[in-house]
């Protein structure tokens, strides 16, 4: 009995010590999810390496609200439902005060309604599918949505490529895919032009060549993939087995070293539309942009894509949230992020609109060898 008693008095003692030093007063606690592993493991990693250098940072000027900033980083393999596990943990059980993430609209949309219900902010870098800000007020973006970038990668098609006949081939299982190619597709009618054939796979297939066939068939002048770089690789290569040589256009799911990795030779002289990239020269962002690649290289001893420079701006404007709301509180939190106007971003100058989306400007990519380079830059 006594024993009991001093092991229960310990315990309690424990408890309230912890709070007190540990996650009252020690740090601020963020967590993020991502894909690290799977088939999109190139979106987490390079997301992740973005968030670190900004935390990084932030804990080299003291951190917020005089606490240091800890990164609770939880990986959900690519898959949505993972994707809804770990958000769980990092709300119910590390109680982060904020998260960020995902990259990939449809694990967003598995993440966010946990977040919403626990009145914990969740700010993803890069989910474009309009409907992932609409699952609550709690759900930000620090990026553009695909009604925007549909439409930018319709006007390059049509009046930079003069392209009239498309084709389109979209991941069906893939919510950014799916509408993605909706948007492309009104647009590029609006615009006079016409999609002659649309065919469809799932994340994870091998083989496109039936795909490929049935679109070759119909002899457009380009094919529009609105998917990720691994199934685009593919897709590619197989296309040019097919003797298709028509461009292939696609959206921030191309994003990636890997694509030329898979896609070699087959990728090269195609165009897809993204957030950043390194040799533009905004004088809105040039000098920032210097300073970020040049942390960035001395860090990872690499570049960093646009999902390096979205992580890096998503943490930045949390932290910057936190520090404005004087409070780690998730509904100050929530109304500060809400308030954010004019934040100098690497990948822009970003404010939160009242839809709890970032408008901005978008850039078309064109792989070129074994690079990406900048082509032109599209307003919204
Ligand atoms: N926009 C994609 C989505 O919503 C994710 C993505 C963003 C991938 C940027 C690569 C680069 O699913």
């Amino acid at each position: 009995m006594r024993k009991l008693a001093v092991f229960l008095f310990m315990v309690v003692l424990g408890v309230c010590v912890g709070w007190a030093f540990g996650g009252a007063s020690g740090e601020i606690l963020i967590g993020e999810y991502g894909s690290f592993t799977g088939t999109t493991a190139d979106f987490g990693k390079t997301t992740h390496n973005g968030i670190m250098l900004a935390i990084e940072e932030i804990n080299k000027k003291g951190g917020v609200l005089g606490k240091k900033v800890r990164i609770i980083a939880e990986d959900d393999a690519s898959s949505p439902e993972q994707a809804a596990t770990v958000v769980k943990k990092l709300v119910n059980q590390d109680r982060v005060v904020a998260v960020l993430g995902e990259v990939a609209s449809s694990r967003s949309m598995f993440g966010a309604p946990i977040c919403q219900a626990a009145k914990v902010p969740m700010v993803s870098p890069a989910s474009t599918n309009p409907e992932v800000t609409r699952k609550g007020d709690y759900i930000f973006r620090v990026c553009f949505t695909d009604d925007f970038q549909g439409k930018v990668m319709a006007k390059f098609a049509a009046e930079y490529l003069k392209k009239r006949r498309a084709a389109i081939l979209k991941d069906v299982k893939n919510d950014y895919s799916v509408g993605l190619a909706k948007f492309f597709k009104e647009d590029f009618i609006k615009r006079g032009g016409q999609i002659v054939a649309e065919s469809s796979y799932k994340e994870g297939d091998k083989d496109f060549r039936a795909n490929l066939a049935s679109i070759r068939a119909k002899n457009p002048d380009c094919i529009f993939i609105p998917g990720y770089y691994s199934e685009v690789g593919n897709i590619a290569r197989q296309a040019r087995e097919l003797r298709i040589q028509v461009p292939l256009l696609g959206g921030d799911g191309w994003e990636s070293s890997k694509l030329i990795e898979i896609g070699k030779k087959a990728v090269d002289g195609c165009y897809f539309s993204t957030h950043y990239a390194i040799d533009d020269k905004n004088p809105e962002t040039q000098k920032r942009v210097a300073d970020f690649v040049k942390a960035y290289r001395a860090k990872y001893k690499e570049d960093p894509n646009g999902l390096s420079a979205l992580g890096y701006d998503a943490a930045r404007i949390l932290c910057d949230a936190i520090a404005r709301a004087k409070s780690t509180e998730g509904p100050k939190i929530r109304a500060a992020l809400a308030a954010t106007k004019n934040f100098p971003g690497v990948t822009g100058n970003i404010t939160i609109d009242k839809n709890r989306n970032a408008v901005k400007s978008a850039v078309v990519m064109q792989v070129v060898g074994t690079k990406f380079k900048f082509v032109t830059r599209i307003q919204p």
